[in-house]
Formats: C-alpha cells, structure tokens, sequence
C-alpha cells in the first residue's frame, strides 16, 4: 500500500496487508479490478516514460530496438500478454508486425484505445485473462510480456501451457518479470530497500485486502527455479535469462526500481524462450 495508489486503494476500500493463499479465480477477480480503478493514476505516472509507441521492456529502460530479444518482426503475428496501453504492440505495428494485445483490464485497455486515437495506430485489443487465452493453437508466430499478467497469477504454468499452445513451433516466448531475488527486500528505493526482511523461499503470495478480508491487489512470488520448472513443464526451451543492468545517468525511479538499488541487484528479470520445432 503506498500514496501513489491511494485513489485505486480508496475506491477498492484496501484496509491492509495480508500474507495468504490466493488462487487463480481470486486473484484474476482481484487484479482486474485493481488496474481498472489504477490504470489512470498508473498513466499519469508512468506514461510519459512508457510512450506511445515504444517497446520498454523494463524500469532499466532497456528497448527492444536495441536488446532485439523477439528477432525480426516484420511480418510476424505477435502476441502481447497484459499489454496495459499496448505501446509495446504499437512499435511492433510500426516495424510491420502484426501484434494483437492482450488484457484482463478494461481500464487499461480504454487507454490503449486513447492512444490508438492519438497516434493513429491501431491494433486488435482483447480483454481476456493470461491463463485463458482465447486463440487458435498454433497460431502466432511470437509472443511477449512487459510486466504484463506473469506476476499476478496463481499458476504461471497455466499461463505458459496457454502461451505454448498458441505459438507456432519455433516462436519465442519473451517475458520481464520482477527480479525474484527483490521479493526478499522491502519494496522501498531508498536505503531502507537494502535490508533483507523476507524469504526468497517463501511463495505466500501479497494480498491486499478490504475491510471483508477479500483481495483487492494480488502478486504472486516464485524463485528463479520455479520459474525453469513451469517453462519446461509447458514444453518450452530457456533461451536467455537477461538480467538489464542500471545504466549510468539514468536517474527515474520507479516504484521500488531505483538508481541506489539498480547498481547493486537486479530488478527485471527477462526470460526469453521458444516452443521447440
Ligand atoms: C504493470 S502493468 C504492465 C502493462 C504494460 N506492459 C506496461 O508496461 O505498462 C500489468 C498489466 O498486466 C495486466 N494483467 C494483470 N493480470 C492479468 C491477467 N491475468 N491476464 C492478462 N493481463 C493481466 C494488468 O491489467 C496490467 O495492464
């Protein structure tokens, strides 16, 4: 909980911090409604660094203009998984994709739509959950996420079981999550952020809950092993694991992202993969 998201917290009624089990129902229910009620403060904050049309892939600010993590483009059908405002599909439209991205939240979306309005990109938006997606097996030829959805769900393997079975053979699957290693820190960018306080073994997910005890917000936690395990165990190979370091002048912070932790410990984990051929 934390003044940044005060409106998102009064509107859901947050009261406080629970240490609890959150299964997949609860924690889709709690995060759509959780970006609804963010996605306008999330914008105002962050969507003069995301852009309109610009693939970040992390607070480091790597770009996939420069890491090329997904491999040539044009021409390819790309999913994007919890994509927010799409800007990461729009610059892949504008390289000759042709990305479809994808959210569980409304709220998010209507920006996508805002920013489809201004830059006069458009790309097909669809609302639907990571762990349910509603396409063809087989039927794109990459995928990728920035943020979007890994970290709030129950069971990543259901995710990359689904994303394993709409790839073509040989498609990669590219995804950033939180570095696992910052669950064991307190999500703070100062000095206080530098202090181990939590188990990197312990996977109870954070909830935050309301005055009834349901969940209003939900991040889910696995270590680096959990994560190989549930690729493989959807049939995908590891590629890379990139670990964007802090660049030298980059001053923004974000969140618990920050230049005092950056140049000490990884933030973003970015997992790229491929289906085998
Ligand atoms: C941190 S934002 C990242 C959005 C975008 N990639 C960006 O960089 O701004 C996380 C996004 O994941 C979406 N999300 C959360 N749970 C999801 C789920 N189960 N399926 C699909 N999207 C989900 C949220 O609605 C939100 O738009």
């Amino acid at each position: 909980m934390s003044d940044q998201h005060a409106s998102a917290e009064a509107a859901l009624g947050t009261t406080g911090i629970a240490q609890r089990a959150a299964d997949a129902a609860e924690s889709r229910a709690a995060n759509r409604l959780w970006w609804d009620a963010d996605a306008d403060d999330y914008h105002a904050e962050h969507g003069g660094f995301l852009g309109d049309v610009d693939f970040l892939w992390c607070p480091e600010g790597l770009r996939e203009q420069d890491a090329g993590l997904l491999g040539p483009v044009a021409g390819q059908r790309v999913l994007e998984v919890g994509c927010g405002s799409a800007p990461c599909a729009r610059w892949l439209a504008a390289r000759g994709a042709r990305p479809v991205a994808l959210d569980i939240s409304a709220g998010m979306l209507r920006h996508a739509v805002a920013a489809a309005e201004r830059t006069g990109i458009t790309v097909p938006l669809v609302q639907a959950s990571a762990d349910q997606l509603p396409f063809a097996d087989a039927s794109f030829d990459a995928a990728c996420s920035a943020f979007g959805a890994v970290p709030f769900v129950a069971d990543v393997g259901a995710v990359f079981a689904e994303v394993a079975r709409v790839l073509r053979p040989g498609a990669r699957w590219v995804f950033a999550v939180n570095h696992p290693m910052r669950w064991i820190f307190p999500d703070d960018p100062g000095p206080g952020g530098l202090t181990v306080t939590h188990s990197y073994f312990d996977r109870t997910p954070y909830v935050e809950v309301d005055a009834q005890g349901r969940a209003t917000y939900v991040e889910h936690h696995r270590t680096m092993g959990d994560y190989v395990r549930a690729l493989v165990g959807a049939g995908l190979e590891l590629v890379d694991l990139v670990e964007p370091e802090w660049p030298a002048g980059h001053t923004r912070t974000w969140g618990q992202w920050s230049p005092l932790r950056g140049r000490l410990f990884p933030g973003t984990a970015i997992l790229s993969t491929r289906k085998p051929r």
